[in-house]
């Protein structure tokens, strides 16, 4: 866990800070100033100004690099002052110089590919397994783009000169494979690295000190933390995030600045959260490997809240006995969450590429909230069914 001081300079004063602060203060630096605590939620979806050759201006400036207008945003498409709150946090936890949100992590992610091709690179080189939708995305080519899959070994003879991005996930959703990011990272070269890290979180690890250019968060998932909020956020480079608000104005994925709120709130339990959950999953992961009825376990060595395990019986069976955990598809609430992904969530990969990358019928995955622990294995015992 990273209680280590950020990288960047934490706050105005330049003096460093520690993670779990930032959580709590990053994108609240002027609020005290202004005689606020809470932040304010700017709804406003229009900007209004007596100086249209200023509004010019300020278009033109934002056209040219993506930079974020000075002052107010013009229109909620370019950009919205509590949205950027939540944008300025999350690339501190990340230790990015800027991150950019979107209305889900798959307009994030559908951001990146489009920024990509519009530049002429269209080959993206992926790593299996990969969430569902993504894998979808990319092998359906649904942006125009076209895939390679390789394994990790495999990076560098995949890349061709019209690749524009190299994407993983660690740990990988449903398998939770974890990679060498660092290794990754170097074996792409000068392409970008996309480092989904919706599983990690910054907490466990921060993929962009490891060489990513790029980290992706369904921020729906840990960062939210409560499972209300829908969005996406991709951490990076000031130049990529110019290209992806560029992006974002242009086909509209933008984040609702309530959802900015509430994420920006998700951020100052972060880290708490992510500790207390991983606690409750390496205890049930090692009650579940210890367990007869259970085949496998894969549980993180980087640590974590997921779990994704094998049963011998059917999983259809034990999602449907459940009581207290709830059977639902995604993950990182403050509830613990099962699915089965064969069904669901990998549902959309043609079955023999599932299996390839590791994701039997048998897998279940499971998503561990800050419920007593005790509780929970009551509940997965008895779901489990007899020996
Ligand atoms: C690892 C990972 N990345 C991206 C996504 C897509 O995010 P969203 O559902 O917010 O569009 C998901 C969703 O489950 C995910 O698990």
């Amino acid at each position: 866990m990273h209680d280590e001081p950020a990288s960047r300079p934490g706050d105005l004063t330049g003096t460093p800070r520690a993670l779990a602060t930032e959580a709590v203060h990053a994108g609240r630096d002027d609020l005290a100033r202004q005689g606020l605590h809470a932040p304010p939620i700017d709804l406003s979806t229009t900007y209004p100004s007596y100086d249209s050759r200023a509004e010019a201006a300020r278009v033109d400036a934002f056209a040219a690099d993506g930079a974020d207008p000075t002052g107010p945003p013009v229109y909620g498409r370019l950009g919205n002052p509590t949205v950027a709150r939540f944008e300025t946090a999350l690339a501190r936890l990340e230790g990015t110089e800027s991150a950019v949100a979107f209305a889900s992590g798959m307009a994030a992610l559908s951001a990146v590919l489009l920024a990509r091709a519009a530049t002429g690179l269209r080959h993206v080189v992926a790593v299996r397994p990969l969430y569902g939708c993504t894998d979808h995305l990319l092998t359906a080519g649904l942006l125009g783009t076209e895939v390679t899959w390789t394994d990790p070994a495999g990076i560098t003879d995949a890349l061709r000169p019209d690749t524009g991005l190299v994407l993983v996930e660690s740990p990988a959703n449903p398998t939770l494979a974890e990679l060498d990011l660092r290794a990754v990272a170097h074996s792409c070269g000068t392409v970008p690295l996309l480092a989904d890290n919706t599983f990690a979180t910054p907490v466990l690890q921060r993929p962009a000190e490891l060489g990513a250019r790029l980290v992706l968060h369904s921020a729906t998932k840990y960062l939210g933390g409560h499972g209300d909020v829908l969005a996406g956020v991709v951490a990076c480079d000031e130049e990529f995030a110019g290209q992806l608000r560029k992006m974002r104005f242009a086909t509209g994925g933008v984040l609702h600045p309530l959802a900015g709120y509430l994420l920006l709130r998700g951020l100052s339990t972060l880290p708490v959260r992510v500790r207390a959950a991983s606690a409750n999953a390496a205890e049930l992961a090692r009650r579940l490997s210890a367990d007869p009825r259970v085949a496998r376990v894969r549980y993180p060595r980087l640590g974590g809240a997921m779990i994704a395990f094998e049963v011998y019986g059917d999983p259809h069976e034990v999602v449907s006995r459940v009581r207290l955990i709830t059977p639902a598809v995604s993950l990182g609430s403050v509830d613990t969450l099962i699915q089965h992904p064969a069904s669901i969530s990998h549902r959309i990969v043609a079955a023999g590429d599932r299996h390839d990358a590791g994701v039997s019928d048998r897998l279940l995955r499971l998503s561990v909230g800050l419920e007593d622990v005790n509780d929970l294995w009551s509940d997965l015992d008895r779901s489990l069914g007899p020996c």
